[in-house]
């Protein structure tokens, strides 16, 4: 009996069942382990064999994080002088021979899988399934730009339009007219702590392989990774001063490179209000109008009606929602499930998190390890005593059992809390805190309930019933909709990633449209 059901049993049967693998409950303590870089690494690292994982634990020992002095806010036009410069040449480098050092970046890091998953591991604390899957997407952004790059940015002729069956033609018979894409200059990117190799690698790699050079500040707290990898694609190829890491607090330095007056275009990966901060100081900055690209957050959902599978919601729910301490802008935020299996969701849910390890991450079986800093912690654990105060408690151990014997600085376990209304979930929470809302009634109501949130960036739906599954999709004003799995774990060119409203600009990373943003079109025409 499905109580939220509109549509005849029969579509039911014949819908398909697109289940993932998943654990019967109760779920292994190495849950995210299992899955570690499964869907996105074709490198064949399997963490549960020690031939694989013993060059990584090795390397957690005989690999320093760089230590990176901060730019001095001074010397900024220069670094912006000799980047302008090294444009010039950079830009003219045949594209080919660009995506040729690209693809050599991304062997090399290949090649350095232990060194860069051990940076990972110390540095922003990731766990080493998620390092090897980051390290991937990194390695993964270098060959798709270059791919892309190449495609994309040969000359397309324009000849005179003409359509014999609509009976009309425009155009000037007597001229040639050739469509080219061309760089824009010299480019701002700044990157956060999240992804300190992919998405610093993806912003860069974007840039440099559509001939514009750049300059690169890191978020603050994962400088070290920033500075590897800026080491790794100037031996390469990169000309040294075409890619120039700046390392700083974003009010000073990342402001500073804002407002430099040449800067051809800024990337940026952060919070909405940061978003905004540099749209403004773009805005009024005299001379060109400069492109922004803004990947923000978002308050992220996964509606579940009452024909989904709970073990799958279950499996769905820890891996997006407490996967990487939810430090994922794609993760979980809001899970709203229908009433007539919400019960028996949340329970599961209880048992399956409460055997998830949180701890110290270079151990293997850590499942999630401590929030980025004690700012972030702070932040939380805030958000945390206002949830406890005003809503139901469904999930808040006092501490895992390992930080009981052992303390470790900044560790948040699972948090879950119920709250009355979709429309009272109102901040992102940027860590391992999920709020779950219980619906009935119309599927699209809720749809349309998270679409007034403002965000957009990704949505999950669970259910049986393929119509509604694509009639939800359609309605949702979100960037990526993941149905009947997890919604983390954007792979490269096969899911291009980001959203829309509060949750960012577009164009979609590792996606097909991305480059054009990083470069100016020019039409030559040529009479005949
Ligand atoms: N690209 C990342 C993901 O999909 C962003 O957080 O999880």
């Amino acid at each position: 009996q499905l109580a939220d059901e509109s549509v005849g049993m029969q579509e039911l049967l014949i819908s398909p069942l697109r289940l993932e693998p998943h654990p019967s409950l109760p779920l292994p303590a190495d849950l995210f382990g299992s899955h570690a870089g499964a869907r996105a690494n074709s490198t064949g690292l399997d963490l549960t064999v020690p031939a694989h994982r013993e060059p990584l634990l090795a390397a957690l020992n005989t690999t320093p994080v760089p230590v990176v002095p901060e730019a001095d806010v001074k010397t900024i036009p220069g670094a912006y002088a000799a980047c302008a410069s090294s444009y010039q040449i950079w830009s003219k480098v045949p594209v080919e021979d660009r995506a040729v050092v690209l693809r050599r970046a991304a062997d090399a890091l290949q090649a350095a899988m232990p060194q860069f998953c051990a940076l990972l591991v110390k540095e922003a604390f990731k766990t080493w399934g998620d390092a090897v899957s980051e390290v991937r997407e990194a390695v993964d952004f270098l060959r798709y730009y270059a791919d892309e790059a190449q495609r994309i940015m040969q000359p397309i002729s324009c000849p005179v339009v003409a359509n014999a069956q609509m009976g009309y033609q425009y155009g000037v018979t007597g001229e040639t007219n050739t469509l080219r894409l061309t760089a824009r200059g010299v480019w701002v990117c700044i990157s956060p702590w999240n992804f300190p190799l992919a998405i610093f690698m993806g912003q860069v790699a974007a840039a440099l392989a559509t001939g514009n050079t750049v300059l690169a500040k890191p978020a603050e707290q994962t400088p070290g990774v920033a500075r590897a990898a800026v080491d790794l694609m100037v031996a390469a190829g990169v000309p040294a001063d075409a890619l120039q890491l700046l390392h700083g607090a974003g009010e000073t330095v990342g402001a500073a490179l804002v407002a430099q007056p040449g800067v051809a275009g800024v990337v940026f990966t952060g919070s909405t209000q940061v978003a905004k901060i540099i749209q403004r100081a773009l805005a009024a900055k005299d001379g060109p109008i400069v492109p922004l690209i803004a990947e923000t957050g978002g308050i992220n959902a996964m509606l579940v009606d009452s024909s989904a599978l709970p073990e799958q919601v279950v499996d769905a729910v820890v891996q997006s929602a407490f996967r990487s301490a939810g430090q994922r802008c794609s993760a979980l935020r809001l899970l709203v499930v229908h009433s007539a299996i919400a019960d028996g969701v949340i329970e599961m849910l209880q048992g399956a998190a409460e055997l998830l390890l949180a701890g110290n991450t270079a151990d293997l079986a850590t499942d999630l390890g401590p929030v980025i800093d004690h700012e972030a912690f702070d932040n939380i654990q805030r958000h945390i005593a206002r949830l406890k105060k005003e809503s139901k408690v469904l999930l808040a151990p006092a501490e895992s059992a390992q930080a009981a014997t052992k303390p470790i600085a900044n560790l948040i376990a699972p948090h879950a809390f119920e709250v009355d209304h979709i429309a009272n979930v109102k901040a992102e929470i940027f860590g391992p805190v999920l709020q779950v809302v219980r619906w009935d009634g119309n599927p699209e109501d809720v749809i349309a309930q998270i679409n007034a949130l403002g965000y957009g960036l990704t949505l999950g739906i669970q259910t049986r019933i393929d119509s509604r599954a694509q009639a939800l999709a359609a309605a949702a004003h979100v960037g990526n909709i993941y149905i009947n799995r997890n919604m983390i774990g954007a792979v490269v060119g096969v899911q291009p990633f980001g959203g829309e409203g509060l949750s960012g600009t577009g164009p979609k990373a590792g996606g097909p449209h991305y480059l054009y943003r990083f470069c100016a079109e020019q039409t030559v025409t040529v009479n005949t």
